[in-house]
């Protein structure tokens, strides 16, 4: 799970082949970003649940051109809802007798933003040609590679809701049965796909032969995206979220991801307790931790949406005096209530499908993505003579008004579905950068709303509590996301921790693991650390 050594540079991510592929890059003296992308397209062949070309994410980075003067840059390659897309479309669908058309079939699906957002950000901040960094995912797309153990688990767990959908069924599921674990999986049409990228750029996915492909299948299938949805799509370069934690800053995500605010507002709101490496995995930790959360939540879902749609009110929410006054109504030892902040009390679905993957170089560039197809597999559509699955992040949108989504968030009208709007995510890839601007850290996990407080656990563990990298990740998890007003606790959480929370007022439940962070980390003395969370099946891979 972690590799002290130190090395001119090192990537974290989910899928072992795919992390390999990064170093691979930085040793042919490519930077971060080129080595991100690569990775990116990598885990769009080899961990299909979550790495995709048919989803979209968000990179945050502190790059220079010349490895120099670097500054801190953030993309936004989110999925965007198809022009026909209305406010009330999944609530008619769910009156005319499909309920889940948010999270599966053709509908589900925004316009892909992945294949922008890599190329986008090897043009702006990369170094090296597309076919440099594309090849190595079309020859493992081609040429194939053996299923994980991990993967062909996923597949069998998703096998009813795939097997409905032909092309995906023909692909994962040949003679009706999961690919088997360790056998060769090949994907011709994706390695097809991955040449036209190669050949054309942006225009070989959003416009020509795979852009037919998926708009074939759209029709085929009832969905919405159109030719124009295809070639109106643009990856948005936006001004990161700053905040200071101890003695370092944070760099992270602003809207439509709502990481980045919730990271502040907790960060603030937290310090004005004191806490040191005593209180790590203290009960009376986790309950200041659970209020922070609570009350960001509460902001989270309220108020923010994709900001060229609505007005975020990032000013009133990063207002140190209202956080500061929030944070003065926290009781030691009592929880407050999330009644009083909003209404109802959902179930919460746990999902650990969106993939994480962070990269130093040698020049100490840093970059941190976090991409998605939203559920595992995405909507399970895989269209047809492209070899990809597309995702079902319209369910990200407050998608039916007053019920909970997949991860059991009740949102508002900021985020309400209008045609060319990004979903709110909670996608949260952050950086950490140390007093001089160099870069001290790379972080990010999937996991829904938890990704906002598995992030928040593992700064503050790197800086106010003093923890090695490795126990910042694998310390036991807690979640709260206001609503439903219950504090999540994973399995490792003991006991005794349980039952003081439970007299502090505390409704608690029990979740299994938490997040799959890919985290690096430079040390002191142990140079850069690297963890692939021993929660996942990923690896550190060192250039
Ligand atoms: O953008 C979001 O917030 C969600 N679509 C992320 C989904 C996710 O993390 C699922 N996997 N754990």
């Amino acid at each position: 799970m972690a590799n002290p050594k130190k090395g001119p540079g090192m990537v974290a991510a989910a899928e072992p082949l795919a992390a390999r592929v990064g170093t691979d890059i930085l040793q042919q003296g490519g930077n971060a970003i080129d080595a991100a992308v690569a990775v990116g397209f990598a885990l769009a062949v080899t961990y299909p649940a979550a790495g995709n070309l048919g989803g979209g994410g968000f990179l945050v980075g502190s790059i220079g051109r010349d490895n120099k003067q670097r500054s801190e840059v953030t993309l936004d390659f989110r999925e965007v809802a198809p022009g026909a897309a209305t406010a009330d479309m999944y609530t008619r669908a769910a009156e005319a007798g499909n309920p889940s058309a948010s999270l599966l079939g053709h509908l589900a699906s925004g316009v892909p933003g992945s294949v922008s957002g890599m190329l986008t950000a090897l043009e702006r901040w990369g170094t090296m040609a597309r076919r440099q960094v594309i090849e190595p995912a079309l020859l493992l797309a081609r040429d194939g590679f053996q299923m994980p153990a991990r993967t062909h688990r996923m597949l069998n767990s998703s096998k009813e809701s795939m097997l409905r959908f032909e092309a995906t069924a023909e692909t994962f599921f040949p003679n009706g049965k999961a690919i088997g674990e360790g056998q060769i999986f090949r994907q011709p049409d994706l390695a097809r796909t991955l040449e036209f990228i190669i050949e054309r750029g942006i225009a070989g996915f959003y416009d020509g032969e795979v852009a037919d492909h998926i708009i074939i299948e759209m029709k085929r299938g009832g969905g919405l995206i159109s030719a124009k949805d295809l070639l109106d799509y643009r990856s948005v370069e936006r001004k990161p979220i700053r905040f200071s934690i101890s003695n370092s800053s944070v760099v992270s995500m602003p809207p439509p991801s709502s990481g980045g605010i919730c990271l502040a507002q907790m960060s603030r709101m937290l310090a004005r307790f004191n806490i040191g490496t005593t209180d790590a995995e203290s009960p009376q930790l986790y309950h200041l931790l659970a209020e922070v959360m609570r009350f960001s939540f509460a902001d989270r879902n309220q108020y923010l949406g994709d900001p060229d749609h609505v007005t975020c009110p990032v000013k009133m929410l990063l207002d140190t005096e209202r956080l500061d006054r929030l944070a003065g109504t926290i009781q030691r030892s009592s929880a407050a209530s999330s009644a009083k902040l909003l209404k109802g009390s959902p179930p919460v679905k746990e999902s650990e499908q969106t993939t994480h993957y962070s990269v130093i170089d040698s020049h100490g560039n840093g970059v941190a993505v976090t991409t998605t197809l939203n559920g595992a597999f995405g909507n399970k559509v895989l269209v047809p003579g492209a070899g990809f699955l597309l995702n079902n992040e319209m369910d990200d949108f407050t998608a039916r008004p007053g019920e909970p989504n997949l991860f059991g968030l009740v949102q508002g009208s900021a985020n309400a579905v209008a045609a060319a709007k990004r979903p709110l995510s909670s996608m949260s890839p952050t950086i950490l950068l140390d007093p001089d601007g160099n870069v001290d850290a790379v972080l990010g996990t999937p996991g829904g709303p938890t990704i906002i407080t598995n992030v928040f656990q593992v700064l503050l563990g790197l800086t106010r509590l003093g923890l090695s990298p490795e126990n910042s990740v694998t310390a036991p998890k807690i979640h709260h996301q206001c609503v439903p007003d219950r504090l999540f606790l994973e399995s490792s959480v003991p006991t005794s921790t349980e039952q003081t929370l439970r007299k502090f007022g505390h409704e608690c439940a029990r979740r299994s693991a938490i997040g799959d962070f890919q985290l690096i980390a430079r040390t002191a003395h142990r140079g850069l650390v690297g963890v692939s969370d021993p929660r996942g099946g990923g690896s550190v891979s060192t250039a």
